[in-house]
Formats: C-alpha cells, sequence, structure tokens
C-alpha cells in the first residue's frame, strides 16, 4: 500500500467513525479542507520538478475522486440509518382496532314528530312551527281564556323576565294552541283579497308541533315537553271529521287496526264542546285500557273571531296530542324522564 491508498483507507475509517452529519462534515474537513491533508499533498506538487508534476498531479487528483467517493458513501448510509429512525419512531400500527366512532340517530321523540308531520302530510295537513316564548295575549287570551284563569297563574306556566307591549309578562308557551292564532291570523291575512274579491278562503289545515313548557315534573310530566297541535277550518268541517282524521292517525301511527277511539265530554276554554280522546287497543301489551292520547274540540267563536275570521262562515275543530307520550305508547317506555335524560345506554336503542 502507497502513501495514497494509505490515505484513501485513512479518510474511509474516520468518516465511517463519524456517527453524525455534523461530525462527518468535519472529518471532512480534516481530509479535503482547506489545510486538509489532500489539501497539503496538492500543495506539495510545487516543489516537483514539472515532469513528476504531472503524474503525481492525476495520482492526487485521482485520490482525492476516491476520497469524495468513500465521503459520499458514508452520508448516504447516515441519512438512511436517519430516514429509518424517524419510520420507526412514527410507525404506525394499522393492525390496532380502530376508534369506532359510534352512529347516532334520531331521538324517540324526533322520530315520533316526524312520523306525525309524514301521516298528517299525507292528508294534506300543513306543518308549521313558531315561537316558544309567546305573548300573554297569544298563549292565553287569543285562546279565550278569561282573565283569571288558573293557567295563567305561576304555579302552572313559566314566565320570562320580560314584558310585551302591553306591559305582560312574556311566557314560555305552555302549549302548542297560539300556534293556531298565528297560523290562522297569517292564513287569514293571505287569503284576505281573494276573499274580499268573492272567493272561498281556502280550508285551514295544520299542525304545529314543537316544545312546550309548564312548571310539573314528577314520571309522566316533564317541565320541558312536547305538544303536536291540529286546526282544521273550513265552512263546513264537524266532529265526525276530526274522529276519521284521528283514527286514521292512530291506524297509521301505531299499525294496527285493533282499536277503538272515544271521545269523553271536557273542557277547554278555547273550544266548545270540547273532548279528550281515549283511545283502547284490542291486543299487544296495553290491550283493554283506555289510553287519554289529545285534548280536542270544535273551536270556539270568540278563538276564530281572534283568527280574524267571521265565526259565522267559518267552523273547524283542533286537537292537542303529546308526542312524548305515544313515543312511550309505541316504544313501551314507562317514564317519561327517560327521554330528557340524555342517557345513551337508552337513546342507543332507537338507533
Ligand atoms: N292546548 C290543550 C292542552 O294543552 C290541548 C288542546 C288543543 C285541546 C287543542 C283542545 C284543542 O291541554
Amino acid at each position: 500500500m502507497n502513501d495514497l491508498d494509505q490515505l484513501v483507507a485513512a479518510a474511509t475509517a474516520d468518516f465511517d467513525a463519524a456517527p453524525t452529519p455534523a461530525e462527518l462534515e468535519n472529518a471532512k474537513a480534516r481530509f479535503l479542507g482547506k489545510s486538509g491533508r489532500v489539501t497539503e499533498l496538492l500543495k506539495g506538487l510545487a516543489a516537483l520538478p514539472p515532469e513528476q508534476k504531472k503524474t503525481r498531479g492525476a495520482e492526487i487528483n485521482q485520490l482525492k475522486g476516491r476520497i469524495e467517493a468513500a465521503l459520499q458513501a458514508r452520508r448516504e448510509r447516515l441519512a438512511d440509518a436517519e430516514l429509518q429512525a424517524q419510520l420507526q419512531a412514527e410507525a404506525l400500527d394499522v393492525t390496532l382496532p380502530g376508534r369506532g366512532r359510534g352512529t347516532g340517530g334520531l331521538h324517540p321523540v324526533s322520530r315520533t314528530i316526524e312520523r306525525i308531520e309524514a301521516i298528517f302530510g299525507s292528508m294534506g295537513f300543513d306543518v308549521a312551527d313558531g315561537p316558544e316564548i309567546e305573548t300573554d295575549w297569544m298563549s292565553f287570551t287569543a285562546l279565550n281564556n278569561p282573565e283569571n284563569h288558573p293557567a295563567r297563574s305561576m304555579q302552572d306556566t313559566f314566565y320570562v323576565d320580560l314584558k310585551d307591549e302591553h306591559g305582560a309578562w312574556l311566557n314560555l308557551r305552555p302549549h302548542t294552541s297560539p300556534m293556531q292564532v298565528r297560523y290562522a291570523q297569517a292564513h287569514a291575512r293571505k287569503h284576505a283579497p281573494a276573499v274580499a274579491a268573492g272567493q272561498a278562503m281556502p280550508e285551514i289545515r295544520v299542525i304545529a308541533p314543537g316544545r312546550t313548557y309548564r312548571v310539573d315534573s314528577d314520571a309522566t310530566h316533564s317541565p320541558m315537553f312536547h305538544q303536536c297541535e291540529g286546526l282544521w277550518i273550513g265552512e263546513n268541517v264537524s266532529f265526525k271529521d276530526l274522529k276519521v282524521v284521528f283514527s286514521d292517525f292512530v291506524r297509521q301511527f301505531f299499525e294496527t287496526d285493533d282499536f277503538d277511539v272515544r271521545f269523553r265530554p271536557s273542557f277547554f276554554p278555547f273550544t266548545e264542546p270540547s273532548a279528550e280522546i281515549d283511545i283502547a287497543f284490542g291486543s299487544g301489551p296495553l290491550a283493554g285500557r283506555w289510553l287519554e292520547v289529545a285534548g280536542s274540540g270544535q273551536v270556539h267563536p270568540n278563538v276564530v273571531r281572534n283568527f280574524g275570521l267571521d265565526p259565522q262562515a267559518h267552523i273547524g275543530f283542533a286537537f292537542g296530542m303529546g308526542p312524548d307520550r305515544l313515543a312511550m305508547l309505541r316504544y313501551g317506555i314507562d317514564d317519561l324522564r327517560l327521554m330528557f335524560d340524555g342517557d345513551l345506554r337508552f337513546l342507543a336503542q332507537f338507533r
């Protein structure tokens, strides 16, 4: 091995011993840097006679090429090692089980409301939505409640710490019945020009599902609950129509023909006469018991007047039912509070 071969061997060993790219650059400087050993050799050429200069110069250049190749090889190995280490550190075990994202589903009450909307929709009923914070006039006065009616009392109705333009406290609507008034008023306004021109007003046929509030809380009452109002006003709409429509609804909602419907006399300020609607199934777990499912009645003439309509020309009925209760009956749930606890073990059963 001549001195040049020895130098290549020394450089290669030095490079291979460098554990990091930074140390490799230091090792490079020792051989190829300004005062490195190869550079020193090149400087030594100056002292040689011309004929030796040429061969020695060529040899040193070749040596330089070999050292550079050794340097490059080491650089690549270090870069490779670094990449391997990084891959190891960021290793992803694709065989691990994933973090399952549970599938959600509609709340049983939402499902029930959608069902009610679809069934009444198929019978030509519009679906309306309205404010949950109501005026005293909408919740009570327009619905023919006397000034001192107990429904207005603090024990039944939640009040909001704000007054309307007449100085009356706003309330969290205790029923969806104000939607009768809002919807019928808008309907009457919309068709007023046609009616003035001698045309008949189209019938009002609407349901209004939504949240309602009362100061009440036990296994069958929740301070927030749901109602669905129904209103059908025309020139000649009667209790007979109500019975047909409601029976049809029950048939479709509970998917059975095996039930009876009964109208039990009752009282509401906004209807006269008024009736509770009870149903009794002929079979199934609830068979033979009368279950109260809705309040109803022929809309009181005072209320029709508050709709902005002439009670001599317009007659009809209204009903109000509880989607929460309908859901409980349909799914066999015995405690209303389960509906609003947000317990996934309960809710997941309705996915
Ligand atoms: N609003 C009544 C209630 O909350 C239900 C009802 C609606 C009764 C429409 C008759 C007509 O109890």
